[in-house]
């Protein structure tokens, strides 16, 4: 097993210090879940890991690279074709329709779409609307296929599944999970559904600056 994702002694703070030497690592089909009430910092911590924010103190290594010690295009090539990153609020480009937004991911990244998992996730019939005709639910599954139409090797996911009823988020994190295994991929998954956490390999909750291990 290779090790995606290597964080050690990260420290940030805004108003507040959110949160103090958190350490932890991902190895490749492995998944880390984070749990923690609103306002704790996880989209912050998920920011830091995912090349997006340098951390006020500490290291985060993807791939073995050391990503805010590279300079910015090495950074950037890091993002765009080895990181998947699924954002709370899902950004979509609104003049285009769903199948539009996956195409423009799969020749950015240079794949093809993956139809079967368009139809794993329930929106191969809706693919031909623009975006601003879907439900709230089907635009989050068109803004989580894109990103796995880049053949992600780390899967950032924040509340991923916030939108949809219980069944159809099921069904979409079973096809993650079965992404993670068969690309010896890894994924590191905000959620408040506890269900869901005990689904990934390591769980934990971020409370009082510390990031906790949950069993
Ligand atoms: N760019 C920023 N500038 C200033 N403060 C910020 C910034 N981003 C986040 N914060 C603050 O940091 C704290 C943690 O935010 P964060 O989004 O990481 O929380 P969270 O655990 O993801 O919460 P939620 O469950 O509501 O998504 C909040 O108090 C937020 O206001
Ligand atoms: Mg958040």
């Amino acid at each position: 097993m290779d090790i995606l994702l290597k964080a050690s002694h990260l420290s940030h703070a805004f108003d507040y210090p959110l949160f103090e030497d958190i350490s932890l690592s991902l190895s490749s089909e492995e998944s880390i879940a984070v749990l923690g009430v609103s306002g704790s910092g996880k989209s912050t911590l998920l920011h830091i890991l995912s090349t997006l924010l340098p951390p006020q103190k500490g290291k985060v290594e993807l791939f073995g690279q050391d990503i805010y010690a590279v300079d910015e295009e090495s950074r950037l090539k890091i993002r765009r074709y080895k990181v998947g990153i699924v954002f709370q609020s899902h950004y979509l480009f609104k003049g285009f329709s769903a199948l539009e937004n996956i195409e423009v991911a799969a020749l950015l990244a240079k794949t093809s779409i993956d139809t079967q998992l368009l139809e794993a996730f329930g929106i191969a019939h809706v693919l031909h609307k623009r975006v601003t005709q879907l439900s709230g639910g089907e635009q989050q599954r068109v803004s989580i296929a894109r990103v796995m139409t880049k053949r992600p090797k780390l899967i950032f996911a924040d509340e991923p599944t916030g939108n949809l009823d219980r069944e159809t988020a099921y069904e979409v994190m079973e096809e993650i999970f079965k992404y993670v295994k068969k690309r010896a991929s890894g994924l590191f998954l905000v959620t408040h559904d506890e269900k869901l956490a005990e689904r990934c390999s390591h769980r934990f909750l971020l409370e009082e600056r510390r990031l906790k291990p949950l069993h």
